[in-house]
């Protein structure tokens, strides 16, 4: 009997292959930690081809771009595959009203054509290190927190300094498992990166925030840059004489594609998980934080579309804008349903049950970390107010309200004059750029309507801990916020570009009173005044408490359960994920496929709609079946989804075959699984990919840019599917070009 229970078990795991595919996985431990596992379920690779030191590996093919998102190299001319979410503020910086690429797009038909774009820059891993031992040299357990931080930068500086000595590398450290363990990454940051290619935002954004963190989706989120060189092939300045860059790697592009149940792997830059909270944190985010932030963000939401529908104009200014405020409001939501659903608190509850039950078991642990959880709990109850305040001004004065942030960044010429000294050329300059740079994107009306109802909520729903100007506007106002706007946006220089680069241009000592009576200036004052004195405090204090807290629980989760193969939580770092083309069953009664088609595409059309417009080539292309090379039994793939653990930061990031080819760019991931960035749940937590025959698709058949697609390297692998993994019958057959 037993015997046969073993069997069909076993049977179970393999025909279903519940495998592990939560985790973000630090790349450099891949050989010692997933490897057999990754194979099992159809990895054809080791761990060395996806990351070496030694030779060139899938690493070297994986870039972050622009610290924000990640890309991936798709030729060995340096091509970069993105989001077009990822390169939008880029696109958007180079639209205009007559020109506006958002709408139309962009091919750069030859390479003279590619656009530069200032500041932004493509970071490769050159190589990683578990430096845990150097970090903490001289560290003990009974040191003053303070006097450990400062050993631990004094050691991280001299870490760094060696890794890149000598190098055009540079290097920076992180922490690992609330600073269990700390590991080193020599970086190399290419500067001139430009825009090559963009679909318009009807394909690029098509189902826009109505579908964002939906399945099934329909968008073909891709955009095209490139990394340019020096001769030497070494990061540069924007230069015209630099050349495209000739990568280590780059990635072959699979036309076979996946299908449910093959192997899949995400390597990019996750940005921020938190899968080791107690449940008081869980508590507080889903039922304080997320629902204050969610009905901020509703406010500005609703006051931004109304004007950006009104003019054309402030479609344009306020697109970015718009797009990162909706996307995370959204995505709270979802996560918000997700943790309910799944009883995320009291799933929390029982681990910790289970974890002061081991404790106790033993007199040493009891003894170091029976004070963890009563503490944890108190913790976050005495910072709830500052935590919500914290998210207050966040929001309100540093995210919404722009002349709040505007005037802000005189702040430090301010305090310059103030401490006796004159500004330079190059600080009035710099104060310049700040003012067209605020002024190119900005429009009074909707900001004025902003700061009305936003401050007006932010009254409301606080007693203390708010800028005392509230008082003013209670006693000279008649608690007006309306009344208190009229009169700061009609007076003040802050509102006026003429104004306030006048004012610039005459700032001393003497006339910085000048400045300093303005309204903007002083409501801005009142806003960081309040946080600095009342907030920061509070929400420093419980940064102290929960630094060392965190630390000594993931000190104690490994102490306690040494069986567990633990990752640790993401914090933009490069690392791999791995999983397999997959479906699910959001709710009863409901399955939904693991992929979607052009079909869908154009089902969801309605002409002039603001989310769901499409091009009449798209219309034109889907009439005549004009796929190409592209199709999959008559049809076109557009997106697809996988059981990839992922989050914010690894947009863009290739999708990846058991060969590593790449399938897609990632994009989002479902409603129903954007919990998993505090509770991963295996049935429900999907990425969603970007099919790359659709990118080529756009690029050859919409696009006509075929220029571009012979510089890829198009691969067909024939695989024999046999439910688990890809088990190939011919690894590469020839692939026709075009
Ligand atoms: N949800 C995706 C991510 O987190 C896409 C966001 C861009 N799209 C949008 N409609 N705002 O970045
Ligand atoms: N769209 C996200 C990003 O910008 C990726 C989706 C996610 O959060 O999983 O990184």
């Amino acid at each position: 009997m037993k015997k046969a229970g073993l069997i069909i078990i076993s049977i179970f795991y393999l025909i279903t292959g519940t495998f592990a595919t939560e985790g973000m996985w630090i790349p450099l431990l891949l050989g010692q930690l997933n490897e057999a596992e990754m194979q099992k379920m159809g990895l054809k690779l080791t761990a060395e081809d996806l990351y070496s030191v030694e030779k060139g590996s899938l690493k070297d093919a994986i870039v972050s771009f622009g610290g924000f998102c990640t890309g991936e190299v798709i030729s060995g001319e340096g091509l970069l595959l993105t989001n077009h979410h990822c390169g939008y503020g880029q696109i958007q910086k180079h639209s205009s009203v007559k020109n506006d690429l958002l709408t139309n797009g962009f091919w750069a038909m030859k390479k003279a054509d590619e656009l530069p774009n200032e500041g932004l820059t493509a970071t490769f891993i050159v190589r990683i290190e578990n430096v845990t031992k150097q970090v903490l040299a001289g560290v003990s357990d009974d040191m003053e927190e303070g006097a450990r931080y400062m050993k631990i930068v004094e050691n991280s500086k001299k870490v760094v300094s060696l890794s890149t000595k000598d190098t055009h590398y540079d290097a920076y450290i992180r922490p690992f498992f609330a600073g269990n363990e700390y590991y080193l990454f020599v970086t190399e940051t290419f500067k001139d990166i430009r825009l090559v290619g963009a679909p318009p935002s009807s394909i690029g954004k098509f189902g826009g925030d109505t579908d964002n963190w939906m399945w099934p989706r329909h968008t073909g989120d891709f955009s095209l840059f490139r990394i340019y060189a020096d001769k030497d092939n070494k990061p540069a300045e924007y230069s015209p004489d630099n050349v495209p860059y000739k990568p280590k790697h780059f990635f072959p592009i699979s036309l076979t594609g996946g299908e449910k149940g093959d192997f899949t792997m995400v390597y990019g830059f996750p940005g921020r998980t938190q899968e080791y909270l107690s449940s008081f944190a869980v508590d507080q985010i889903v039922n304080v934080i997320n629902p204050a932030s969610i009905a901020i963000r509703d406010v500005a939401l609703d006051i931004m579309w109304k004007d950006m529908m009104a003019d054309d104009e402030v479609k344009i200014k306020y697109a970015a804008k718009y797009a990162g405020t909706a996307n995370y409001w959204k995505k709270w939501q979802g996560e918000n349903r997700g943790i309910h659903r799944i009883n995320g608190v009291q799933i929390k509850k029982e681990r910790e049950a289970d974890f002061l039950a081991k404790i106790n078991s033993n007199k040493k642990w009891k003894e170091e970390y029976e004070i963890l959880l009563p503490e944890f709990e108190k913790t976050y109850k005495e910072s709830e107010q500052y935590e919500l305040a914290y998210n207050y001004f966040i929001e309100v004065c540093w995210r919404s309200v722009e002349i709040i942030r505007f005037s802000s960044r005189f702040r430090d010429a301010v305090s310059k004059l103030e401490s006796g000294n004159e500004l330079s050329e190059s600080d009035k300059e710099n104060l310049k750029r700040h003012v067209k740079a605020h002024f190119k994107d900005y429009h009074l009306p909707t900001d004025k309507k902003l700061f009305i109802a936003l401050f007006t909520k932010y009254d409301n729903d606080f007693n203390s801990l708010e800028p005392d100007f509230f008082n003013t506007v209670q006693t000279k106002y008649k608690g007006s916020y309306e009344a208190y706007a009229n009169k700061l946006y009609d007076k003040s220089a802050f509102s006026n570009p003429e104004k306030i680069n006048d004012l610039i241009d005459n700032l001393n000592q003497k006339t910085v009173k000048k400045l300093k009576a303005d309204m903007a200036w002083q409501t801005m004052t009142s806003c960081f005044d309040n946080y600095t004195n009342n907030v920061k405090p509070g929400i420093e204090n419980k940064e102290v408490k929960l630094e060392i807290l965190n630390r000594k629980y993931l000190e104690a989760i490994m102490a306690i359960y040494p069986e567990k193969r633990l990752y640790p939580d993401a914090n933009s770092t490069l690392r791999v994920t791995y999983g397999k083309v997959d479906d699910y069953e959001p709710r009863d009664g409901v399955k939904y496929l693991n992929y979607t088609t052009l079909d869908g595409v154009i089902e969801k059309y309605v002409p002039g709609d603001e989310e769901f417009d499409l091009p009449a080539k798209i219309l034109e292309l889907h009439k005549n079946k004009d796929y190409g090379q592209y199709a999959v039994d008559g049809e076109l793939r557009v997106c697809f989804t996988g059981s990839n653990h992922t989050t914010g930061g690894n947009s863009g990031s290739p999708v990846i075959d058991a060969y590593g080819n790449l399938l897609g760019c990632n994009f989002d991931r479902n409603w129903e699984g954007t919990m998993s960035d505090i509770m991963y749940d295996p049935d429900m937590c999907r990425n969603i990919t970007c099919d790359i025959r659709y990118v080529l698709f756009i690029i050859d058949k919409y696009a006509g840019a075929t220029h571009l697609i012979d510089e890829m390297k198009l691969v067909k692998p024939n695989y024999q599917r046999a439910g688990i993994g890809n088990i190939p019958l011919i690894p590469e057959a020839p692939v026709q070009k075009k």
